[in-house]
């Protein structure tokens, strides 16, 4: 296997090799953010959307990061990196505490990220619908991830791979993912003001779908949709678009390899995967 690398605080390594403070605000309090920036055949997809994301992710946490340097280290890694697809995963955290605080005494914000292989196009997958037990600011792209890996290790208990998640019967997003829905010829969305992260591959589907003349509905989306719909698909830089085989906990009327699904996964790797 080829030896993946990883960069900390600016300085280039064998990710194994890479020694970490226990002190750092992501190990004690997960006072970090992070963007994962697929590549395929060498080149970014969406590159210029993850880095603004990066940066509004940091503003609002009031984290005081060199945009530029963080840039310069995440094609660093690609091309450092001896893979053709994969993605970069960065993380920054507000820094080292001294002592451990809440309040945190001031310093330099703390880089980390490495370089992954990995392949885009995945068959159907099985999922389980779950309440959406998050903090009320999912549009940071924060490490804190605690109500989405909860859930999806219990979804992984039954077989399931994902979730799709709701709070109150209105549908939010997947642990990991965006989701989209098919009712008979409307796409639809949960819109931004769900609580929801704005997915770059989201934003990247909704132009493709643009580009085929369909439309689609950012709107509120419910768990009945979830019964009704022909076809659901997630949307992640890492799962490109995957389409939905079964919900474990809900009857529903899927039919795998929909038209319109077929439709648009097919502009999109011809766009970002080929
Ligand atoms: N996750 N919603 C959540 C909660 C996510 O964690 C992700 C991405 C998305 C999709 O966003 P994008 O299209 O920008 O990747 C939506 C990444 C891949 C992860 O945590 O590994």
């Amino acid at each position: 296997m080829t030896k993946r690398i990883g960069i900390y605080n600016g300085s280039l390594d064998q990710l194994d090799k890479i020694v970490v403070s226990p002190m750092s605000r992501a190990f004690l309090f997960s006072d970090s953010i992070y963007e994962v920036i697929p590549f395929h055949k060498s080149e970014f997809i969406g590159f210029q959307a993850h880095i603004e994301r990066l940066d509004r992710s940091a503003a609002m946490l009031d984290i005081n990061i060199d945009i530029n340097l963080c840039t310069q280290e995440i094609i660093l890694l690609k091309e450092r990196s001896q893979f053709p697809s994969g993605y970069i995963y960065y993380q920054v955290s507000r820094g080292i505490d001294q002592k451990r605080s809440h309040i945190f005494s001031g310093g330099i914000p703390e880089t980390f990220g490495f370089a992954e292989p990995h392949k885009f196009q995945q068959s159907a997958i099985k999922v389980k619908l779950v309440p959406d037990i998050r903090w009320g600011r999912c549009d940071i792209k924060s490490t804190s991830l605690l109500g989405n890996t909860m859930q999806m290790n219990s979804a992984d208990k039954d077989g399931c791979s994902e979730v799709i998640m709701h709070r109150d019967n209105i549908l939010t997003e997947g642990g990991a993912s965006n989701i989209f829905l098919v009712l008979d010829d409307v796409i639809k969305t949960p819109s931004l003001d769900q609580n929801i992260l704005p997915g770059i591959t989201r934003d990247l589907v909704i132009h493709t779908i643009a580009e085929l003349d369909l439309k689609v509905m950012e709107t509120e989306c419910f768990v009945e949709d979830l019964k009704i719909a022909n076809s659901i698909w997630f949307t992640s830089s890492t799962k490109g678009i995957t389409e939905v085989e079964s919900i474990s906990n809900l009857e529903t009327s899927i039919k795998k390899g929909h038209p319109i699904f077929s439709e648009v996964s097919k502009r999109y790797i011809e766009k970002f995967l080929t």
